[in-house]
């Protein structure tokens, strides 16, 4: 199958001209001026930008909560990514009930998301039971194709929450074997202490949630987190980094060597706390997550450090809870369960509030969706980037739509989107996956189970992440 995307202007991290890209099957095999010849299928990006298709570093579909119950929409709903030009996910792989972190990875792979998933996948191991086979799991893993693995600092006291001690004897392990730690940090002590104290005062709503996750909570867990690294020379990824405080720690460990990367969400970049004051818990749940949404003050010093590479990466940290689930929290905001949808927002966003407003150029968007992501989980060139030889994930994307977010423009998977209402610019029309068309004028035109697993190499984070 020959394919041409003609006319278009590429854009990658480095670099924006015109040319043309001839697709053989699943891969680029030529970029140039005008290219000729017989083609099974032409597309004439006139106009548009083709961008690498996005690599999410961060998203939950069907995750489970610590008694193994499913929360969030399942890997049927994975097409949201695509139509946000998302083309891989890098999902996250919990402790099944009763099985060690390989076969969790393996019955998520061949069983939970076997025949659903619809863009590419590649799998972050997540410990929540940590045992005897732990530590010798984890050059496995590595092997495996999975070069990375998260513990949450917080969430105690459920299976989801890691102490000090098994921290940091899993970063010694995957310091030795090439593996990148991801960490969801925050102080749990300090959030349950707040969080309780405010309860006993009989205050229940959803706002209550942010008013008791404090920024320093977040910087102090940041901050240890940066000191394990530097002991055991474990190459950190702080994931949704939400505030002033801890992006600060991460910006002084990066310019004093620290082998740190941090992420920030788009919600973290364009929505604030205050969402969560509706008096209507029907609505204000909506928002409840973790880290809390922060101030508008946060927002701009997140920006800031994108552009600086302070922040590495924008993953959309996306987990479509649905509303019935979000309302187990009615009377206890401590109950709500945390996170909120977004695979198919995380371009839209960045374009329309980055670009579009001066705040990033265009090549740091496609490093910060597509090309840096790929690199830390081990899957770049094959995946981020435009060049002969990579993967046909393509984006052919339109500067010139306007819209409104609304569920139904910008489906989620469940009933609501948290950036309903806002003024989008310029959106994804096309997007290519290996080679096959799989979304065409906004609609979404793929497989389910077409999405393959992308295994990773070790040492993901690569060096020249490191550049300050
Ligand atoms: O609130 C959030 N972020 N929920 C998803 C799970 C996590 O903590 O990353
Ligand atoms: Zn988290
Ligand atoms: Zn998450």
């Amino acid at each position: 199958m020959r394919t041409l995307v003609k006319n278009g202007t590429i854009v990658t991290a480095i670099n924006e001209y015109q040319a043309d890209i001839l697709i053989e099957d699943e891969k680029i095999s030529m970029i140039g001026s005008k290219i000729e010849g017989t083609f099974d299928k032409v597309i004439d990006a006139e106009g548009k930008y083709v961008l690498p298709g996005g690599v999410d570093n961060h998203s939950h579909f069907e995750a489970l909560n610590t008694d193994g119950v499913t929360l969030n929409a399942g890997y049927d709903t994975t097409f949201v990514a695509l139509l946000g030009g998302t083309t891989t996910l890098v999902d996250f792989a919990t402790n099944e009930p009763g099985m060690n972190l390989m076969d969790s990875i393996d019955y998520r792979l061949n069983v939970r998301a076997k025949g659903k998933v619809t863009p590419d996948i590649a799998m972050h191991a997540v410990c929540t039971d940590y045992n005897e086979t732990t530590l010798d799991e984890i050059p496995k893993l590595v092997e495996r194709g999975i070069p990375t693995m998260k513990m949450f600092m917080a969430y105690k006291p459920t299976a989801l929450y890691m102490d000090d001690d098994k921290l940091f004897r899993s970063m010694q392990a995957a310091a030795a074997c090439g593996m990148t730690m991801y960490v969801h940090a925050e102080n749990p002590d300090v959030l349950n202490i707040y969080r309780d104290q405010m309860f006993e005062k009989g205050c229940t709503d959803p706002k209550y949630h942010y008013m008791t996750r404090p920024p320093f909570g977040e910087a102090e867990a940041v901050s240890r987190a940066i000191t394990f690294s530097k002991a055991t020379g474990c190459p950190l990824c702080v994931v949704h980094v939400s505030c002033i405080e801890a992006a600060e720690v991460i910006r002084e460990a990066r310019k004093n060597g620290a082998p740190v990367v941090g992420e920030t969400c788009p919600h973290y970049l364009v929505l604030d706390k205050h969402k969560m004051d509706d008096p209507d818990f029907d609505q204000a749940c909506r928002w409840v997550c973790s880290p809390a949404l922060r101030d508008k003050e946060d927002q701009d010093f997140l920006w800031k450090c994108l552009n600086w590479d302070w922040l590495t990466i924008v993953g959309s940290d996306n987990a479509s809870i649905p509303l019935y689930q979000k309302h187990w929290g009615e009377g206890d905001f401590r109950a709500i369960p945390n996170g909120c949808p977004g695979a198919g927002d995380r371009l839209n966003i960045l374009w329309t509030y980055g670009v579009e407003t001066g705040r990033m150029t265009r090549q740091r968007l496609v490093e910060v969706y597509a090309t840096a992501p790929a690199k830390l989980v081990g899957i770049y060139p094959r995946k981020g980037t435009i060049d002969v030889g990579v993967d046909a994930d393509l984006v052919i994307f339109d500067p010139n739509y306007r819209g409104t977010i609304t569920v139904e423009s910008n489906p989620t998977g469940v009933e609501y989107n948290i950036f309903e209402g806002l003024e989008q610019k310029g959106c994804t029309e096309t997007v290519l996956l290996r080679g096959k068309v799989v979304v065409d004028h906004k609609k979404f035109v793929g497989e389910a189970g077409y999405g393959q697993f992308i295994p990773g190499k070790p040492y993901g984070l690569a060096y020249d992440l490191l550049k300050r």
